[in-house]
């Protein structure tokens, strides 16, 4: 075995070391695709890369419904492509049934991140990543963004909702004013990985659009937002 061989094996050793010490977490990545027809919403590469239409909906079928193509995508094969709708099917727009749903929840002490503040990546998918401990000795949810890399959940309680602690607390004293402010908390600390990971052209998803359009707080650019970020072209 001549030196130059073992010197690069070597070093691929090290650099995939280093490639799996980087990205534990196997996560696929949402990109954004200029040549998708109009009307497609998601297209199924493999199962590391979904293309979502950089131009958006047509008017004619103007929803996408992220819960529909994530519960489509197990049964998705290469080419295969999930369509724009055209109705809005998001579920979340009835009005919970509970007399109190406005209230605040309850805030718990010591939930943020024991180190680093959020978004913080993670590698581990689930609730035993050491990246996602809060201080009071918790985990926090390891979960997927739309960028192929994985971020610690943020609790209700953490600083990550101050506007929410602020908004509640604050001016609204113990209460959200109307359903559509509950709404958007709602939409925020359920999709805040997704929210915050997404290129600009998954912004083609209900749930996203919504948390922008209900934004009353100005803080709908919080985070990542990767702009024009990750637009492949086919
Ligand atoms: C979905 O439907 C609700 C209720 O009709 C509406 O207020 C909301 O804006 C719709 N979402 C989009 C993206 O049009």
């Amino acid at each position: 075995m001549s030196k130059y061989f073992f010197s690069v094996t070597i070093n691929m050793y090290f650099l995939a070391l280093l490639l799996s010490a980087a990205s534990g977490a196997t996560c696929p990545l949402w990109s954004c695709s200029t040549s998708l027809a109009t009307g497609v919403c998601v297209e199924y590469q493999d199962s590391s890369t979904y293309l979502v239409n950089y131009n958006g909906c047509p008017s004619s079928a103007p929803y996408c419904n992220y819960e529909s193509v994530l519960s489509w995508i197990p049964n998705a094969f290469s080419g295969y492509t999930w369509s724009c709708e055209t109705t809005n099917t998001t579920d979340y727009w009835t009005v919970p049934s509970s007399s109190n749903y406005l209230a605040c929840k309850p805030k718990y002490y010591n939930k943020n991140l024991a180190s680093g503040s959020h978004p913080k990546e993670c590698s581990t998918i689930g609730s035993t990543d050491s990246n996602c401990i809060l201080k009071d000795g918790s985990y926090s949810e390891c979960k997927c963004g739309l960028n192929g890399k994985a971020y610690c959940v943020p609790e209700p309680s953490s600083e990550a909702f101050s506007d929410y602690w602020t908004q509640c607390c604050t001016i609204n004293c113990g209460h959200m004013d109307t359903f559509k402010h509950y709404l958007y908390w709602y939409l925020k600390m359920e999709y805040y990985v997704e929210y915050i990971s997404g290129y600009s052209c998954t912004k083609i998803f209900t749930q996203f659009s919504d948390i922008d359009n209900l934004d009353y707080v100005g803080d709908g650019a919080i985070g990542l937002l990767m702009g024009l970020g990750a637009v492949i072209l086919l």
